[in-house]
């Protein structure tokens, strides 16, 4: 997989999203990928192969596709997708996508609001999480600290999801969708040993912020 390296590069990207489309997704995109940062740095001390650089770029472009302006449900992950991989980026295309499905290929059908999504995306991007085997932890770390991280900084996963349902609405898949956080969370706290929120300074001030 080609991801960006450089995270000159990788800022530089953000920049031009921002001016294209400025919003509170710039700031949170700088937050997950400081969460992602602290995230695999626990992970490479417990000895897995990862590239920190290449996560830190990658959670700051994994909300790329914003830059098209505002979107409804998973047009954003199609943007981000097309926009990547036009610049040669696999990797980092695949997470544009990854980050929104965080049960891979599974409930698929409940996954996102397809109703809100074009029929030719919504083939894609189903053809996309089909034909791909299986997350690595650049996709399930992205997709757990998007949850973890705010425009405000790091906060709750149970705030987070709480404020997107509160935003977006919920359904009666909701709690699948939710699943798929839990499921990441307690595979990569069982890596690390610690409570991811260990990680994360200051996490407690998130409960008195609105
Ligand atoms: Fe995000």
């Amino acid at each position: 997989m080609d991801y960006i390296r450089n995270r000159n590069e990788a800022s530089a990207l953000l920049e031009w999203g921002k001016n294209q489309n400025p919003g509170s997704w710039y700031a949170h995109s700088i937050h997950v990928a400081q969460a992602t940062e602290k995230v695999v740095a626990a992970l490479i001390s417990k000895g897995y192969d990862l590239d920190v650089d290449v996560a830190y770029n990658a959670a700051l472009l994994h909300d790329i596709g914003r830059y098209k302006g505002f979107t409804k449900s998973v047009i954003h992950s199609y943007d981000g997708y097309e926009y990547m991989n036009q610049l040669g980026y696999r990797g980092n295309a695949q997470i544009c996508v990854t980050h929104s499905f965080p049960s891979g290929n599974q409930h698929l059908e409940y996954a996102a609001d397809w109703a809100l999504v074009p029929d030719s995306m919504e083939m894609k991007l189903k053809k996309i999480l089909n034909n791909y085997p299986a997350y690595n932890l650049y996709d399930k770390v992205i997709a757990l600290c998007d949850a973890l991280a705010d425009e405000e900084g790091f906060t709750l996963l149970e705030k987070r999801l709480i404020s997107v349902g509160l935003r977006h609405g919920t359904n009666r898949h909701t709690s699948l969708h939710w699943q798929g956080f839990y499921a990441i969370k307690n595979e990569l706290e069982a890596m690390i040993g610690v409570s991811i929120y260990t990680l994360f300074p200051g996490i407690e001030q998130s409960i008195y912020t609105s």
